[in-house]
């Protein structure tokens, strides 16, 4: 009676036999922070083991995830130029565009998905133009520059498509314009549930994307909200997005849970910076086993519903996941 669940768990072997959730090496999609110039790899001072870099080192880079058994990343540009309305991000030869192109001539193999946004590129650093009346970002201006952002990607040769803005209809809009292109297989993982969340402020430090003045809570959700979020996903996935996201992650679990029994589509999670920061940091100050910490928190994605995990984290588990 009293050994109803200790005796499945007495054995190793059948410890692992009874394993429900698994974590692989195919979960993950690592990001990458590219830049302009050669031989650049600066770490940021917020989030040890991320970097800044070159094209060059980027593709180099490449090769030690493939090494790891780690096939895809996602990629974020720092431009060398920022104005208004986010020019680099729908140029041909724009750091991203560059990227993208040289990342797959190199390793053809690597499965590139880009961050579709504007925050990196606007000199305000918001996600989209400004509406100078309403004084926040012009939703529907946004959605055409979207479309042509996610067609300067595709043409690069992008595997992927993730917008991160939060626009209302972005998809739809994404959609039809690749479609009018004739990128008809190019599949669009939306960043569907996206929180307005503190969490970010190391990713803004790396991606150099800070809002000037304001913040997103007039696009991105309020982290009070559970129904909204759920709503989100749903009309993404109406609206034709292939794969969903929740975002953050470990202060959104439940979210995870709920979009995972909204849909049937597949799930990614964005285990985001502020995340990765705060177990770095505790690993740091020595308070924590920062490789079973990190373990049991990836596993808990997975757990919580998650198909595809984004994570800074992904070389390093990776290694202990062996390959
Ligand atoms: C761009 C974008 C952000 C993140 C991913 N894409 C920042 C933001 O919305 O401010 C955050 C990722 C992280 O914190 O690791 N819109
Ligand atoms: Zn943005």
């Amino acid at each position: 009676m009293f050994a109803r669940f200790r005796r499945k768990r007495i054995n190793p072997v059948l410890r692992d036999l009874l394993q429900e959730t698994h974590l692989s090496v195919n979960d993950f999609i690592y990001p990458l922070f590219a830049r302009s110039g050669t031989g650049i790899k600066d770490e940021v001072a917020s989030m040890p083991g991320v970097y800044q870099m070159s094209i060059d080192e980027i593709v180099k880079e490449c090769e030690t995830l493939k090494a790891l058994g780690i096939k895809s990343i996602i990629l974020f540009g720092i431009p060398d130029v920022k104005d208004s309305v986010g020019s680099d991000a729908m140029c041909e030869h724009g750091i991203m565009a560059e990227t993208v192109r040289a990342v797959k001539t190199a390793h053809p193999d690597m499965f590139v998905v880009t961050d579709l946004c504007f925050c990196e590129y606007t000199d305000h650093g918001h996600c989209g133009v400004i509406d100078p009346v309403l004084e926040t970002v012009d939703n529907d201006i946004t959605l055409d520059n979207l479309a042509k952002q996610a067609v300067v990607h595709a043409k690069a040769g992008v595997d992927m498509i993730a917008p991160s803005g939060m626009m209302d209809g972005m998809i739809q809009a994404i959609r039809g314009g690749l479609d009018a292109a004739g990128f008809e297989n190019l599949p669009v993982m939306s960043y569907s549930s996206k929180f307005a969340s503190a969490y970010y402020g190391p990713f803004r430090d790396v991606a150099e994307s800070s809002p000037g003045k304001g913040d997103r809570k007039s696009y991105q959700m309020n982290p009070a909200n559970r129904n909204e979020a759920i709503a989100e996903s749903v009309a993404d996935e109406a609206e034709g997005a292939d794969i969903l996201m929740v975002k953050p992650a470990l202060a959104y679990m439940d979210i995870i849970r709920d979009v995972r029994n909204n849909t049937t589509l597949p799930l990614a999670i964005y285990n985001v910076s502020g995340e990765y920061s705060m177990l770095k940091m505790a690993a740091r100050a020595g308070v924590i086993d920062y490789d079973a910490v990190m373990m049991e928190t990836l596993l808990g994605f997975k757990r919580a519903g998650a198909d595809i995990i984004i994570t800074y984290h992904a070389k390093e588990a990776a290694e202990i996941l062996g390959n």
